[in-house]
């Protein structure tokens, strides 16, 4: 067997990498103990008026924050007195949920409960138009959160109404929703048109087609055909290959950021990318508590387990781990024991 110095040396970085993401962490979760210790004190502070009317926004705005678009949305498109809605976010509660939409960007569910696991997901994610017969009907959002085999997609019909509000959610099919949607920009009569959205060349074309159809030198389906590859020119319908691209890209990323979850790095440089954005993460939380130090209590214990940690060198990883783990455990329980002394 051939032995690549090389290959020792970037062995021996990978795991040395690993030893600091280990530590680090290690600081993040205490650093994160105390924020909860001070979050537990703010909410029993809490006037016993707060309740369930703030409570909506609250949890949601919270959760939002945790959610994340598993591809980018697409760029807006359509009619352009519909950019009156980007950036603009709508909610309403039904039945125990509060839906969100974010036209041209997101749509999102949360489960108004207590519970300690409530579903909080997305529904889907900006994507293309649905047209018909020459009218913008709905917006089409996909690549929502997974959901068994498949992913969540919502469509929202856009329909006149006095003010922009979510009207009701159904679900057709499982995990694939329908949304209507009332604003007052879709009441005027030609508000949802496509073709004065169009340029001058793709009208031209258009008619083209459309006198092709009536001079019968093209059948209904050829018809269809041009007219969607005629959408897609304009960048109301995604292409095929675009929708591909898109949900390859987002079923590699997830099975890389598992298998980086699992520990498991295919190089140096990845490791240490990994190191940098905990460490930003430790950054922040410990801008967030305005309290940089750890107390001297928790340095102990950290310096302890660095100490078990050298002696503990040479054992298998997976030991390690668990070692880790039941340390962590013990650390916990001591200081929930000590809580009141501080
Ligand atoms: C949804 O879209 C809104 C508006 O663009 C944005 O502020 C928000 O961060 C998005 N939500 C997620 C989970 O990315
Ligand atoms: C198509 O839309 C036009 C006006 O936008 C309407 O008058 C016509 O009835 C619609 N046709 C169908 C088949 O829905
Ligand atoms: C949603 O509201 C629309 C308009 O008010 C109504 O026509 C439709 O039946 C409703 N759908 C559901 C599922 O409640």
């Amino acid at each position: 067997m051939k032995i690549d110095k090389g290959e020792i040396i970037h062995q021996q970085f990978v795991k040395m990498c690993k030893k600091i993401i280990f530590y680090l962490l290690f600081h993040a979760y205490f650093t994160v103990l105390k924020g909860i210790e001070m979050v537990n004190m703010k909410i029993v502070e809490e006037p016993s008026s707060y309740g369930m009317n703030n409570f909506n926004n609250q949890q949601t705005q919270q959760e939002d924050n945790q959610l994340k678009m598993r591809v980018p949305p697409s760029k807006f498109s359509g009619p352009q007195h519909l950019t009156r809605l980007v950036n603009k976010c709508f909610s309403k509660q039904i039945d125990s949920y509060t839906y969100k939409l974010c036209p041209f960007s997101n749509v999102s569910q949360h489960e108004d409960s207590y519970r300690w696991n409530p579903y909080n997901g997305i529904l889907g994610v900006w994507q293309e138009w649905e047209i018909h017969n020459n009218t913008f009907v709905a917006m089409v959002m996909r690549e929502g959160d997974n959901c068994g085999n498949l992913f969540r997609s919502m469509k929202v019909f856009l329909r006149c109404g006095n003010k922009n509000e979510i009207v009701n959610v159904s679900e057709p099919s499982t995990c694939q929703y329908h949304m209507n949607f009332n604003t007052p920009y879709a009441c005027h009569p030609h508000a949802m048109l496509v073709f004065p959205t169009l340029s001058e060349e793709l009208r031209n074309e258009w008619e083209l087609i459309e006198g092709r159809l009536v001079n019968e030198e093209i059948t209904i389906q050829g018809y269809k055909k041009r007219l969607h590859a005629l959408f897609e020119k304009a960048g109301y319908y995604l292409s095929g290959t675009a929708k591909d691209k898109l949900s390859k890209e987002a079923v590699k990323k997830e099975e890389k950021k598992e298998k980086e979850e699992n520990g498991e790095f295919d190089t140096l440089y990845q490791c240490t990318q990994e190191y940098q954005k905990i460490k930003q993460q430790l950054d922040a939380l410990k801008m967030v508590l305005k309290d940089p130090m750890v107390d001297s209590k928790t340095k102990d214990s950290v310096n302890k387990m660095e100490e078990n940690d050298k002696q503990n060198k040479n054992s298998k990883g997976s030991s390690k781990r668990k070692k880790f783990i039941s340390k962590l455990t013990n650390l916990m329980s001591k200081k929930d024991n000590t809580h009141g002394e501080s």
